[in-house]
């Protein structure tokens, strides 16, 4: 039967998470558009893109979100910062005798603080909002983008409804001589988790069409 691009049964909005570098974007455009790149810029701001597939006898079309991992946890740092910064202005009874030009600067910089955290709130919300499925990255070849995990997935569970479909990928598995990260390790706390679980070369094409699939036909 003839259908139109647009044609489909189900809508998922899938999120894409983890740190920096790990690969999201190029996990994206290889599963969306077969494409990867070498040096691909990190991501600014907020992207997505979909692609439609059939899952048992039904057209879903994904759409896929993407933004960068650097950025989100950086205005999180500057949020603790503004804590520390309102105890010390609350606790802090000394306060009276700094001199009115320090006062200044210390209020001006909570301002700052402020704008920094409305936006981080504003965004993190807009990118869980209505996300049913989540690819959760790490690199391999980098420890401690798998030791971040339980941040992220602190923040996806913090942002998203409980029935959202959690996949942990290990991306770059390309570089074997590379591994930081044993496949049981990851198996094992995926398995601990709750969460799915795959090692993933967006470069060499392994496992990523694999990888969305299952997640997009776990989605109920
Ligand atoms: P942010 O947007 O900063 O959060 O990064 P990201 O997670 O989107 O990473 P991105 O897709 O931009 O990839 C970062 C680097 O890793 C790029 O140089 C990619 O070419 C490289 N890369 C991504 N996937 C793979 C892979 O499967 N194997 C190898 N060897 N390199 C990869
Ligand atoms: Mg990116």
């Amino acid at each position: 039967a003839y259908r139109v691009d647009d044609d489909y049964d189900y809508l998922f909005k899938v999120v894409l998470v983890g740190d920096s570098g790990v690969g999201k974007s190029n996990l994206l455009s290889r599963f969306t558009r077969n494409e990867f790149s070498l040096q691909s810029k990190s991501t600014i701001g907020v992207e997505f893109a979909t692609r439609s597939i059939r899952v048992n006898d039904k057209i879903v079309k994904a759409q896929i979100w993407d933004t960068a991992g650097q950025e989100r946890f950086e205005e999180n740092e500057v949020f603790s910062s503004f804590c520390n910064c309102i105890g010390m202005v609350e606790c802090n009874h000394a306060w009276n005798f700094v001199p009115a030009w320090m006062r200044f600067i210390s209020f001006s910089r909570v301002d700052s603080f402020v704008v920094f955290f409305s936006r981080y709130r504003a965004i993190t919300s807009a990118y869980y909002r209505g996300a049913v499925g989540a690819l959760l990255v790490y690199d391999v070849t980098r420890r401690v983008t798998f030791e971040n995990v339980q941040r992220w997935l602190k923040e996806l569970r913090d942002h998203t409804d409980s029935s959202i479909v959690i996949m942990l990928i290990g991306n770059k598995a390309d570089l074997r001589h590379l591994f930081a990260v044993t496949t049981d390790d990851a198996k094992a706390y995926a398995e601990s988790e709750n969460t799915f679980f795959m090692e993933t070369s967006a470069l060499e094409s392994t496992n990523v069409e694999h990888a969305f699939t299952e997640v997009l036909t776990q989605i109920h």
